[in-house]
Order: structure tokens, then C-alpha cells, then sequence
């Protein structure tokens, strides 16, 4: 399927989804389309080759990021609920790219404990509260010249403090928030 006609068919999907659900654990909570074109700018400019997302509900974010990618390029990400981990595969096929993603049926947190590799850049967009208990990890789990985004840096700011004071406070990160979408807090890592 075209990969425009799926995005358009998701976001329609997911918006009418999440005005008649109640429970949240059903919504899909999507990030936005301009959303989606910002990360596809980063991915193309930095050439950005392997991707950790933490939180893929039916994966549209996560189409956006494996379509960015070149051939090669690959995307981790993480979904605690298997009734989206379902779903999400659905979207990665429809896409033609289940090749490029890998979707774990873990929690961040355990995942943290136990990543092995480094990615080029990690997309955070889950239980915001819960980021600074991981924090450290994922500063060690993002290779040096590689970026951490995160959604919902306005739209949920008071829950975001304390984990954007953090990483601002951290030498080696160069951060900026950007009014794209629910708010993107980005962060460079330096070497
Ligand atoms: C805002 S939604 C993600 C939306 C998705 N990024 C998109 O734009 O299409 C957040 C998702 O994170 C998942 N989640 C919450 N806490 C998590 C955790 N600790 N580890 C992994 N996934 C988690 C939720 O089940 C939910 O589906």
C-alpha cells in the first residue's frame, strides 16, 4: 500500500479512535503529522541509521522514522501492550517495511537494563513520568553524536520537567525545544 494512503487512512483512524474511546489504554495517542515530517528531517539529514522508540502503540510514529531511514537503516521499538504490538505489525506490513522494524514486547525499563547496542537516536514518546528512572540508561544507550527526541516536551511540560532539567544539565548535551507538533525536546549528544 502507498505509504501516504496509510498515513492519512492512520491518522484519520486514530483521531476518530481517540474521541470515542474512554479508556486509555485503547487509544492510539498518535503523534502528529508535522510531527512525523520533523523526525523524517532529522533521520534524512543526520543519516541516522539505527532507531530506538520507546512507545509504538499501532506504529505510526514508527512508520514515519523506518520510512525515513535509508535501506539500511533499522528501528528497535518498544510496546507493553500486545493488543497494539498486534496491531502495529499490521501497519509495518501494510507499509512493506516489517523488514526494517523490530517491535519488542518490553518495558523500557527492563529494556534499558539489559540494551547491549547504541543507537544513532532514541524517540521517547511513553509514560513521561516514568523517563528519569531510566535516565541514565538511556544516556548510555545513545551513541555519542547521536539525538534524543521526545513528544509531548509542551503539551505535557510539568511532567517533562524534571527530565529535561537533567539532560540540559548534562555536559555533554546540547538540547532545544522545538513548537512542532505536542513539543519536541531534542538533544544532541556530544563525544
Ligand atoms: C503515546 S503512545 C505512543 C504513540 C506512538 N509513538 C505514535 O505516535 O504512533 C504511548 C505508548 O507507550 C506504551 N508504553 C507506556 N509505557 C511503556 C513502557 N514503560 N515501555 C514500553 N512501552 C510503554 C503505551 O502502551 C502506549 O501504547
Amino acid at each position: 500500500m502507498k505509504l501516504g494512503c496509510l498515513f492519512s487512512e492512520l491518522e484519520e483512524q486514530g483521531l476518530k479512535n481517540d474521541l470515542e474511546i474512554s479508556d486509555r489504554s485503547y487509544k492510539q495517542l498518535n503523534i502528529t503529522k508535522d510531527t512525523g515530517e520533523f523526525l523524517t528531517f532529522l533521520v534524512k539529514v543526520s543519516n541516522t541509521k539505527t532507531i530506538l522508540e520507546v512507545g509504538t502503540s499501532n506504529g505510526y510514529s514508527t512508520l514515519w522514522l523506518a520510512a525515513a531511514t535509508a535501506d539500511t537503516g533499522r528501528v528497535t521499538t518498544l510496546e507493553i501492550q500486545q493488543h497494539k504490538i498486534d496491531q502495529a505489525k499490521v501497519n509495518f506490513e501494510r507499509a512493506g517495511l516489517s523488514e526494517k522494524i523490530e517491535v519488542l514486547g518490553l518495558d523500557a525499563a527492563e529494556f534499558f537494563k539489559q540494551a547491549g547496542d547504541q543507537y544513532d537516536l532514541i524517540f521517547l514518546d511513553a509514560e513521561r513520568i516514568e523517563y528519569m528512572s531510566y535516565s541514565k540508561d538511556i544516556i548510555s544507550t545513545l551513541r555519542a553524536g547521536g539525538g534524543l527526541v521526545c513528544d509531548n516536551a509542551i503539551s505535557h511540560k510539568s511532567e517533562m520537567a524534571e527530565f529535561m532539567r537533567f539532560i540540559k544539565g548534562c555536559n555533554n548535551f546540547v538540547t532545544s525545544l522545538v513548537p512542532v507538533g505536542k513539543g519536541e525536546f531534542v538533544a544532541y549528544k556530544s563525544a
